[in-house]
């Protein structure tokens, strides 16, 4: 019900999310998937069907792209500027069941759905406990809450498969017996492919079963009030079972809309738009790696107070601009990597002119926010392309004491 003027911010958004969005119904309550998600339209569904039940018939879908291009999904900050400019709700988003957190400054609408990794095999379908010693359990690279299953079995061993896809092929062709994969993949694959189903039964494990909610800004209150009522009205009338069944498990029909209680306050990473990203182990006390030369964050600190500082603060304090400096921006509990961020600014920034400036500079200048943040100089440079595949963990590290 929201009718936003765009603003500087949107104004970057809107190469992402294109025409579509400014075409928009004014009236519409408009729920936002993510494209990536191979099992949004089962939310969707979900969406429109609570939303109806609830008297709204305006009802919009606005993809997103919530894969980035790492494998760490959407950073879970830009879901705050996702629900406040362009969503009335964010459907898919996943919690975890055992540890319930939210993106910050973004509220969520009771679940109406669990879903999470499943065991999966062909049939009969051992137990895990059944497994024989040293059995190999198949996983994919990208799902490293899948991987929390192994510390609890030392006697297992995990062969990683570099996708989802992989990881189903060798299940079919009994290369592999048993494996975990995360289950709304699992449901868009097999009704894609028409393979016959494989056994699966969900892992009853801290961080692998996952709720799935809207998530929508403090302002589209209305909007998420009508969805709950409506989730209410199909579970009462019966509906929901039927719209989540792609969700359910063969031996346990589970999925009502239960109210959940979670703590959006804290600022730890949920989730990416598609599947749940593991928490970073909390490095901060580890020395940070030496990622640039002293050259180039010297080139980088006057690009900055050329282009930057006007918005960010000549001391990365923030002005119109957040800060780029300290522990609130560069914040374990965000999940950044050196990469999410030069991606980040390579494309989007400076605000008014996004990706103007030549690809050095922004090298350089990610080198002068890395040291800025911490990070000493070393006698490599970074390049490019290395600053843009960056795994490393983006982290406030205190300077050393003066000598
Ligand atoms: C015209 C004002 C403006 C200029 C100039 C500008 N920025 Fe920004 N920047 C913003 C705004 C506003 C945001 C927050 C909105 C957004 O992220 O879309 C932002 C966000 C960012 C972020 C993300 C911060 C976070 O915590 O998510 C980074 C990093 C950044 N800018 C770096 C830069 C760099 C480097 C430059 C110089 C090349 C620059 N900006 C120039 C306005 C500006």
């Amino acid at each position: 019900m929201r009718c936003r003027k765009s603003r500087g911010g949107a104004r970057i958004w809107v190469g992402l999310l294109g025409a579509l969005l400014l075409q928009r119904a004014a009236a519409a309550v408009n729920v936002c998937f993510d494209q990536s998600n191979p099992a949004s339209s089962v939310d969707l569904r979900v969406a429109r069907a609570a939303l109806t039940a609830a008297g709204e018939r305006r009802v919009q879908a606005v993809p997103f792209e919530g894969q980035g291009k790492g494998d760490d999904g959407f950073p879970v900050r830009r879901f705050a500027r996702l629900a406040r400019e362009q969503c009335d709700l964010i459907v898919g988003f996943p919690v975890d069941a055992s540890d319930p957190h939210l993106p910050p400054q973004v509220l969520a609408t009771p679940a109406y759905a669990r879903t999470g990794f499943v065991w999966i095999g062909r049939s009969p379908l051992p137990a895990p406990a059944e497994l024989p010693q040293g059995a190999v359990v198949g996983i994919a690279e990208l799902d490293t809450w899948a991987a929390l299953l192994f510390p609890a079995h030392p006697d297992w061993r995990m062969q990683a498969y570099p996708r989802d896809a992989e990881l189903l092929a060798a299940l079919r062709a009994d290369v592999l017996k048993t494996g975990v994969i995360w289950q709304p993949y699992l449901v868009a694959e097999e009704k894609r492919s028409g393979a016959r189903p494989l056994s699966f039964r969900r892992l009853e494990m801290p961080h692998l079963v996952w709720d799935l909610v809207a998530l929508y800004a403090p302002g589209s209150h209305a909007a998420a009030e009508r969805f709950a009522r409506g989730l209410q009205t199909l579970e009462d009338r019966g509906r929901l079972a039927g719209l989540i069944a792609p969700y359910a498990l063969p031996e346990q029909r589970s999925g009502s809309a239960s109210p959940m209680r979670m703590r959006p306050d804290e600022r730890r990473p949920a989730a990416g738009g598609l599947r749940p990203v593991r928490k970073r182990q909390r490095s901060g006390t580890a020395a940070p790696p030496a990622l640039y030369t002293a050259q180039q964050a010297e080139r980088g600190a006057s690009a900055y107070a050329q282009h930057c500082a006007l918005c960010h603060g000549t001391a990365l304090e923030g002005r119109t601009g957040p800060a780029l400096k300290g522990p609130g921006f560069a914040d374990p509990a965000s999940d950044f990597h050196v990469g999410d961020i030069f991606g980040f600014i390579a494309r989007m920034m400076p605000a008014a002119t996004p990706g103007s400036l030549p690809r050095e500079t922004y090298v350089d200048l990610m080198a002068f926010l890395l040291q800025q943040n911490g990070y000493p100089a070393g006698t490599q440079a970074l390049s490019y392309d290395q600053a843009l595949q960056s795994r490393v963990p983006l982290i406030y590290h205190d300077p050393p004491a003066a000598p």
